[in-house]
């Protein structure tokens, strides 16, 4: 069974004056077992709107999404948060970590949610930090770091509970070369170890080039579709080929 679903989606906005901005048009979009997938496109085209809507973030005006046969637009709020808690994992675009709490309570909240939390999950939590190297400032509040420290809290409280989908919203947009590596080796190792399944939004040729197929978005629309054949250094040239359009 496809992991994830999204069929023949569209979602608009209401603004304030009352116009309707449409997001996404008639989108279909599978993602298999495993499968790490990018999102690219300009800015405004839609993809925070689409891993909103893919993860139950947000609704859909039409159309379906089915996590593993689950139709998530119809799950009542609670049931959808419960689902959510036990299988999905989100880094946002803008990192909503929580000022109120330190670096290493924002990410074990996914733990103590779950009732995970025992005292020996210490290690596991100081380990992803170390990986990721914002060890250091655990006892720190967000607003006393850096924004990408914040994107490396963000994404270890998304994947610290083993998540069997990640989706991740430009996590490499305000790392160094260096920590976008590291992260992106981890989701390959995810996807390719532990059999995650990753939705990743990037602009970035680099970050896209770890991906195994690309989709392009334009004004909504799913306009192109790029599959990984051969390495990623082939790869990162078909991406900025194919982001010339
Ligand atoms: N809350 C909202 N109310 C009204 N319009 C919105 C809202 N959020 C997004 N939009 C509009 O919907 C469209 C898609 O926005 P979205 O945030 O999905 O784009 P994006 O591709 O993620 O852009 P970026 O690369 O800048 O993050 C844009 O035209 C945007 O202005
Ligand atoms: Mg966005």
């Amino acid at each position: 069974m496809d992991v994830l679903e999204i069929k023949n989606v569209s979602k608009k906005y209401r603004t304030n004056n009352r116009i309707n901005q449409v997001a996404l048009k008639d989108i279909n979009l599978t993602l298999k077992n495993n499968e790490f997938v990018g999102v690219m496109g300009t800015s405004g085209s839609g993809k925070t709107t689409l891993l909103n809507v893919a993860s139950g973030i947000d609704k859909c005006d039409e159309g379906e999404i089915n996590i593993w046969g689950n139709n998530i637009c119809k799950m009542k709020k609670n049931e959808l948060s419960l689902f959510r808690r036990n299988n999905i994992g989100m880094v946002f675009q803008d990192f909503n970590l929580l000022n109120s709490l330190t670096v290493k309570e924002n990410i074990m909240i996914p733990l103590i949610l779950d009732k995970k939390y025992e005292i020996n999950q210490d290690n596991v939590v100081v380990d992803f930090a170390n990986m990721l190297g914002i060890g250091e400032i655990m006892e720190r509040y967000p607003y006393e770091i850096s924004g990408g420290q914040q994107q490396r809290v963000a994404i270890c409280r998304a994947i610290v509970n083993n998540p069997k989908i990640i989706f991740a919203d430009e996590p490499t947009g305000n790392l160094d070369s260096r920590s976008s590596k590291k992260v992106l080796s981890y989701f390959e190792l995810l996807h390719e170890e532990c059999n995650a399944s990753i939705l990743m939004v990037t602009h970035d040729p680099f970050s896209a080039s770890y991906c195994d197929r690309i989709v392009f978005l334009q004004d909504g629309l799913i306009v192109r579709e790029i599959h990984k054949k051969g390495d990623k250094t082939k790869f990162f040239d078909d991406i900025i080929n194919s982001a010339k359009f």
